[in-house]
């Protein structure tokens, strides 16, 4: 996170007596996700965030590979993943590598008698249906629908939707997620070209200090087994905060698209960064303005990327056949471009109203058992007039 931010009440100094009414000490926790190194948060606990009174068998949740190796141009449904009443037996992963895992899912009931923690990958969660609030140690963040919630590894979690009818767009990334270093002063702000601003990240916006001691259970994930782990204080026990490291919101729909007179490549729509993958932003946006202008993208040979697109909503125009939900994945090694008809197709149209996400990914992609379930054949073929 570029800015710095604070909630509720932390002491003058840092690593200094900070008592409550009782005259006991808060305990203090250093949050980084990158040891001591990158951007981090001090955090004020009623209680030591390290009382643990007891664990349970591990469960492994890892992604199940069906595909190691393929080099084929694949369609998904999205919205065919079956919901489930739980978030964490909702999270489907479709897509993984060493980097990134893309992760569908469609949960129907809000996280109440547990806590979640992702303890290797950030997650940015993107809303693609339904509203409500994520509940952080850092405090509340309201989402609807657009929204990317940007949740740093280690984060404790919970998420509260108004309706059973959600669907998620989840990318965990193993290394930190950060606005792109081109979008960057020096010194971390986002510069006049960037396509979004400070104003439009939105940090926790209110602080609520549970200090209840009894038995709370903390999902833990780590290299793909999950850990119950019960906890003697509540984990939203924070009296107040401050740094720059804590989960954030960003709605796509904040994204102000970059266009031109010719057609402009993919990085124009850059969202975040993180080792070794991109996430880019396809917003509604005017077409290109040069009297002879071909809106449509050209072919493209993107020999050392994987690229999946996610789509959201409106038209998308270079493809056909295309459903809400449905992800693409182009993979490095064969070109790719406009379906047939869409090229002319494009030619003096004005404005496009297409949203949708791309991750490109700088390894190769493997394919999950459910993401084989739940694929369009033949969609390699479908150049073919
Ligand atoms: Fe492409």
């Amino acid at each position: 996170m570029p800015y710095y931010y604070s909630l509720g009440k932390i002491p003058p100094k840092r690593h200094t007596q900070f008592r409550k009414p009782n005259e006991e000490l808060y305990s203090e926790e250093l949050f980084s996700t990158e040891g001591f190194s990158n951007d981090y948060s001090l955090l004020y606990h009623v209680y030591p965030p390290t009382q643990i009174i007891k664990t349970e068998k591990p469960v492994n949740v890892a992604p199940e590979i069906a595909e190691e190796k393929m080099l084929k141009h694949r369609s998904f449904e999205g919205f065919n993943i079956k919901p489930s009443e739980d978030f964490l037996n909702s999270r489907i992963p479709v897509l993984v590598n060493n980097d990134v895992h893309i992760v569908l899912a469609s949960p129907e009931t809000s996280v109440e008698n547990y806590f979640y923690k992702n303890a290797d990958a950030d997650e940015i969660i993107f809303i693609h249906k339904g509203m409500g609030v994520l509940k952080t140690m850092y405090g509340s963040l309201p989402f609807s629908y657009g929204d990317y919630l940007v949740i740093p590894r280690g984060t404790i979690y919970q998420l509260h939707f108004q309706n059973n009818e959600n669907r998620l767009f989840i990318i965990e990334s193993f290394s930190p997620v950060r606005f792109p270093k081109k979008y960057l002063s020096k010194y971390g702000q986002l510069l006049e070209h960037s396509p979004y601003c400070e104003r439009d990240i939105r940090p926790p916006e209110s602080l609520e200090t549970h200090s209840e001691k009894g038995d709370f259970l903390v999902r833990t994930k780590k290299k793909g087994i999950l850990y119950n782990i019960h906890y003697a204080g509540h984990p939203f026990d924070v009296v107040g905060w401050d740094g720059c490291c804590y989960p954030y919101a960003f709605s796509i729909h904040d994204f102000e698209p970059i266009t031109g007179r010719l057609h402009q490549p993919p990085p124009v729509h850059q969202t975040f960064e993180a080792n070794n993958f991109v996430v880019c932003s396809f917003v509604p946006r005017l077409f290109d303005y040069h009297p002879l202008s071909i809106p449509a993208p050209y072919n493209h040979s993107n020999i050392d990327s994987d690229e999946v697109i996610y789509y959201v909503d409106g038209d998308f125009m270079s493809r056909k056949n295309v459903t809400r939900g449905m992800i693409t994945l182009h993979p490095g090694g064969i070109p790719h471009g406009p379906h047939p008809g869409t090229v002319e197709k494009s030619i003096g149209a004005k404005e496009t109203k297409e949203l949708a996400v791309m991750v490109d990914t700088f390894h190769p992609l493997m394919l999950t058992k459910q993401a084989l379930e739940i694929e369009n054949e033949g969609y390699i073929h479908s150049w073919i007039e």
